[in-house]
């Protein structure tokens, strides 16, 4: 795997365009499957994760093709509804896809999903739900066999507003006669863009952003043309850089309300913003201060996904800060990465206290995952001296070439090829 080298200690300044949301566009392509027409997506981003979904789909038959930022999918030819081990094992979207070919092919066969090592990730909430819509499931060992010839319309009550099985439910209920509600359902901004993607297509669901979505059973979807939500966690990763290590950017293509929770974090903190429609602008000149208590929730509440990134910049903060990770039981092992930098972090089960200090120093450190390797990198830029970070194809998966977004800022980083 590549590694960053980067010589931490300047400040940013310059002005980013916000690429197209990664868990936004990981539902819509299996939401692609439902339509035996040709899809148009624009601005598509070239994540590892989003070019490994095109992938799949072609692994079952469908023809993608992508000419610069568009993407076209025509899934008419699709002719398996069997994702394999090697494909599904690579991320954790690979499961979105069996609500679509359930949808389509009333039968699926896939492999257990796979996804950042962030936690058990088990799917036990999305086979509960399909099973309340007439889905018989036989496991075979991480294998699911899964009948869908006796499907009918019903109403899904959620144990827990599981972003994934929201979106797989979705999916599996277009074509259903009648009406299914699914209860207790996540209210994510990528859940907003899944449905107004599949009600552009045809499809008659309501109430999303909320924690009810109905989905009217309709016959069929036609073609049609969709440009996905920028990535709020990108947008809040530089956001975060910046007032970690000072400076002036500006980001363009910024949905700022999927990023409220963030902001409001940061107000009165160390940056001044100003924010005009889907441009925001920030200039650092002082240090950020401590956050008292900081606890990731489900949306509206402070994403788990910005986590690592938060606790990157409270480890320089003046004071003593507290972040409780209430979605994924081990999200903190980049923790030990950051105390290589000379981080004064004490973890106790999903709490950190993070004592904030004047400087990190540069070390080689290690990605275990997306968003702990993306932490590593912002700390990477704040610390005194030469920092090497490892791994770092955990981070393609959801930055494209973060190292040349960082650069266009003023970063002096370098991206080492494995040899
Ligand atoms: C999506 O994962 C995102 N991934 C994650 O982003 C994000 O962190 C997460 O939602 C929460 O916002 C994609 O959209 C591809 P969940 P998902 O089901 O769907 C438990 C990133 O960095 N759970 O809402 O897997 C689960 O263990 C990634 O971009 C069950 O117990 O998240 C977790 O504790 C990381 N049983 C909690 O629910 C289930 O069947 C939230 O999971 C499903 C989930």
């Amino acid at each position: 795997m590549d590694s960053f080298y980067i010589n931490g200690g300047n400040k940013l300044f310059g002005e980013l365009e916000i690429g197209t949301s990664k868990n936004a566009v990981l539902p819509i392509l299996a939401g692609c499957i439902l339509c035996d027409k040709k899809v148009i997506l624009h601005k598509f981003p070239k994540y590892q994760d989003t070019l490994n979904m095109l992938k799949i789909l072609q692994s079952i038959g469908a023809s993608c093709e992508l000419i610069d930022d568009v993407a076209i999918i025509d899934c008419q030819s699709i002719n398996k509804c069997r994702i394999e081990t090697e494909l599904a094992s690579k991320l954790r979207s690979s499961i979105f896809t069996l609500g679509a070919m359930l949808s389509r092919f009333k039968k699926a066969q896939i492999a257990y999903p796979g996804g950042c090592a962030i936690g058990a990730r088990p799917i036990d909430l999305h086979i509960k739900g399909l099973q309340g819509l007439g889905v018989k499931i036989v496991d075979k060992h991480g294998f699911l066999y899964c009948d869908g010839s006796n499907m009918k319309s019903g109403v899904i009550n959620l144990d827990f507003p599981s972003v994934g099985a929201t979106e797989n439910l979705i999916m599996t209920s277009v074509f259903l006669k009648g009406k299914t509600k699914i209860i207790n359902c996540a209210r994510e901004p990528e859940i907003v863009d899944l449905v107004n993607f599949l009600n552009c297509l045809g499809a008659k669901i309501s109430g999303a952003g909320t924690s009810v979505i109905e989905i009217d059973g309709v016959k069929n979807l036609n073609g049609g043309e969709y440009t996905p939500i920028s990535d709020r966690i990108i947008a809040g990763t530089y956001i975060i850089a910046t007032c970690m290590c000072g400076g002036k950017i500006t980001l363009k293509n910024v949905c700022v309300d999927n990023i409220s929770s963030l902001l409001s974090k940061l107000k009165n903190n160390c940056c001044k913003m100003s924010i005009k429609g889907a441009k925001i602008s920030l200039s650092v000149d002082r240090l950020p201060k401590a956050i008292s208590k900081i606890e990731t929730q489900v949306f509206p509440g402070f994403p788990t996904d910005l986590q690592p990134q938060i606790v990157s910049m409270l480890s320089v903060a003046r004071g003593t800060s507290v972040v409780v990770e209430n979605l994924f039981e081990s999200r903190f092992k980049y923790v030990s990465e950051l105390k290589k930098l000379g981080a004064d972090i004490i973890v106790n089960g999903n709490t950190a206290v993070i004592k904030g200090i004047p400087n990190l120093y540069g070390a080689q450190v290690q990605s275990f995952d997306l968003r702990g390797g993306a932490a590593m990198v912002l700390a990477g830029i704040v610390a005194k001296g030469y920092t090497i970070v490892r791994d770092v194809n955990h981070i393609d998966r959801g930055y494209f070439c973060i190292e040349d977004d960082l650069k266009k800022l003023g970063v002096d980083i370098e991206r080492i090829k494995e040899v």
